[in-house]
């Protein structure tokens, strides 16, 4: 009983300043995270996103999401369930406060035209080129990677893949088949 009562308080002390540490050496916790999205959560390629510079409520809206299950991910979830709710805050802070940096993905004319017809539904939220969100909840689109936004509108577009947001839901949904890469490479190719 003593035995065991020790070793229970010894192990959460042990959880305890792990948490306290970690979250006081963010590079440290983020490291992990930019062995996949890249050295300053700037992503080297395809369908892996840049996460430097986006909101800090939608980081950490779009985490919480995924811990709790209300969102699906495949590669996502697991992993940020072994993090503390206190951790995600602080990655979600950390991220935001790096720059954005758009990697530009140039495209053809053909695209940019077929983009540029599409992009009237998307603009009051994301801005004519996926810079200027109008709020907080919003990603930045410019200079994302391409194949990482076709996958994602695949996700909002696909009713049996768990998401949450109703209207950006709605807008994917309302998208031709043929314009769905169209749009995200339009998106890819924009500087600001
Ligand atoms: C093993 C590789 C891997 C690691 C490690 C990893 N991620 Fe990810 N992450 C992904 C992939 C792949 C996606 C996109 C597809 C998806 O949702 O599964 C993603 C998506 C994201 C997104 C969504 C970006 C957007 O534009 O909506 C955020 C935010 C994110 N990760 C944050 C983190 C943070 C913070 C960490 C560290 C705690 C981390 N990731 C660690 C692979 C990884
Ligand atoms: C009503 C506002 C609104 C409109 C209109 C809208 N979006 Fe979104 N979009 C959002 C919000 C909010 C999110 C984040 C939702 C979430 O948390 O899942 C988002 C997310 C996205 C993402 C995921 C980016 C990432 O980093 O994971 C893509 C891709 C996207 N939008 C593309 C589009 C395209 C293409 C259109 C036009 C056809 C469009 N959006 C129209 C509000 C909007």
């Amino acid at each position: 009983m003593n035995f065991k009562l020790h070793w229970a308080v010894a192990v959460s002390g042990m959880l305890m300043t792990g948490v306290a540490h970690s979250v006081d050496n963010i590079a440290g916790l983020a490291s992990t995270c930019n062995n996949c999205h890249g050295t300053g959560g700037v992503s080297v390629g395809h369908s892996m996103p840049s996460i430097a510079g986006l909101s800090e409520a939608y980081l950490k809206n779009i985490m919480m999401e995924w811990k709790t299950g209300a969102r699906a991910s495949a590669n996502m979830t697991r992993l940020i369930k072994g993090y503390t709710d206190d951790e995600i805050a602080a990655l979600a802070k950390y991220y935001a406060s790096l720059p954005w940096k758009p990697v530009v993905q140039p495209v053809s004319a053909q695209i940019m035209a077929q983009g540029k017809d599409v992009v009237e539904r998307c603009e009051t939220c994301h801005g004519p080129t996926g810079g200027s969100p109008d709020d907080a909840s919003v990603p930045r689109l410019n200079g994302q990677w391409a194949k990482y936004l076709e996958l994602e509108l695949m996700k909002y577009r696909d009713p049996g893949f768990q998401m949450t947001h109703k209207k950006m839901t709605r807008n994917a949904r309302k998208l031709e088949e043929g314009d769905v890469s169209a749009i995200s490479q339009y998106f890819a190719a924009q500087e600001k």
